[in-house]
C-alpha cells in the first residue's frame, strides 16, 4: 500500500519518544506535516531535530505542554488549532493497587488518558468536518477489556478512550472523517536486535515473563509475540491514509495472544 499524506497535517500527543515518536517518523515519512508534543522543552526539540533529520523536506513543528490539562490542550491549539490527522496517543499507567488511588490521582488518570482526547478531537473536528476529511486516531490498551487487578484506572480510562472512537464515529459517520481505536497488547522499541529474519519480534517465554511482570498479569504468559512501536506506526498509518476510508468505529487490536488468552478466560 502506498499511504501518500503528502498536504496533510498530523497531532501527534506524547510523541518525543516511544510509541508516539515512530507514529509521528511514519506519517511524516509519508508525507505529512507532524507536530510534535511533549512537556519537556528541551525533549521537543530534540526530538523534532531528529525527525527533521530523518523526514527531511517535511514540516516538523514541536509544542512543548501538558495535554493533561486544559490550558496544556489550549495552547497546543493555538498554535496548531487545525489539524487533518489526530493521534491521541497520550497516555500514563501503572501499577497500583486500587486501595491505594485516591480522587486526586483518579481524576489525573481521566484528565491525561481521557480529556486530553476529547479535548482535542473536539477542537480538531469542526475544520475536518468542513474539509470533508479527517482522521481520529486513539491508542487505547487491550487491557482496557481485560482491565488487570493493579492497572485499574489505566484500564477503566482507556475503556472510556476506545467508546469515545466508536461513539465519535457516529458522530462522524458519511461525513469524510473516520474515528478509530488501537488496541495494544505489551510493546517493545523497533530496534534490529528486536527483529526476526522475517520482521517479527518473537520474545521467548522467559523474555516475556520477565518483562511483563507475570506475576501480577497473568495473561502475561500467553503471549508468542509481542508488537514493536513500528507495527503499531504501521497500523495507525493505514487507519490516516485516504485508502482507509471505510474503517471507522474499528478496534485494531496488536495484542500478540492477548485476545487469545482473553477469549480462553471469559
Ligand atoms: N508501551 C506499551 O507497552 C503500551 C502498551 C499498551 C498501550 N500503550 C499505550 O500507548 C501509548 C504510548 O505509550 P508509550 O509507552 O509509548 O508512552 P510513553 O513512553 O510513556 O510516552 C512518553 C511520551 O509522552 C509524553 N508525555 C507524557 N505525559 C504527557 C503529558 N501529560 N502531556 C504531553 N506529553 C506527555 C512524554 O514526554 P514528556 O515526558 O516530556 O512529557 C513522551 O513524549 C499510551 O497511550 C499507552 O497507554 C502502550
Amino acid at each position: 500500500m502506498n499511504a501518500d499524506l503528502t498536504g496533510k497535517k498530523a497531532v501527534i500527543t506524547g510523541s518525543t519518544a516511544g510509541v508516539g515518536f515512530d507514529i509521528a517518523r511514519t506519517l511524516a515519512l509519508a508525507g505529512a506535516a507532524v507536530v510534535i508534543n511533549g512537556r519537556r522543552p528541551a525533549a521537543v526539540e530534540a526530538a523534532v531535530a531528529r525527525l527533521a533529520a530523518v523526514a527531511p523536506g517535511v514540516s516538523v513543528q514541536g509544542v512543548a505542554c501538558d495535554v493533561g490539562t486544559a490550558e496544556g490542550c489550549a495552547r497546543l491549539l493555538a498554535e496548531h488549532p487545525e489539524a487533518d490527522i489526530f493521534i491521541n496517543n497520550i497516555g500514563i499507567y501503572e501499577s497500583r493497587d486500587f486501595l491505594d488511588v485516591q480522587d486526586e490521582e483518579w481524576s489525573r488518570y481521566f484528565e491525561v488518558n481521557v480529556m486530553s482526547a476529547v479535548r482535542l478531537s473536539r477542537a480538531y473536528l469542526p475544520a475536518m468536518l468542513k474539509k470533508y476529511f479527517g482522521r481520529i486516531i486513539f491508542i487505547s490498551s487491550e487491557w482496557a477489556l481485560n482491565i488487570p487487578a493493579d492497572m485499574i484506572p489505566y484500564g477503566l480510562s482507556k475503556a472510556a478512550v476506545f467508546h469515545l472512537a466508536q461513539s465519535l464515529s457516529k458522530r462522524t459517520s458519511c461525513t469524510g472523517v473516520t474515528a478509530n481505536a488501537v488496541l495494544l497488547g505489551p510493546i517493545r522499541p523497533t530496534g534490529e536486535d528486536s527483529r526476526g529474519a522475517d520482521g517479527e519480534a518473537c520474545l521467548t517465554m522467559e523474555e516475556t515473563l520477565s518483562a511483563f511482570s507475570s506475576e501480577h498479569h497473568a495473561l502475561a504468559s500467553g503471549f508468542p509475540h509481542v508488537a514493536t512501536t513500528d507495527e503499531v506506526a504501521d497500523t495507525v498509518l493505514y487507519l490516516a491514509s485516504a485508502q482507509a476510508s471505510a474503517t471507522t468505529g474499528a478496534l485494531l487490536h496488536l495484542d500478540g495472544a492477548v485476545g487469545v488468552a482473553r477469549l480462553r478466560t471469559n
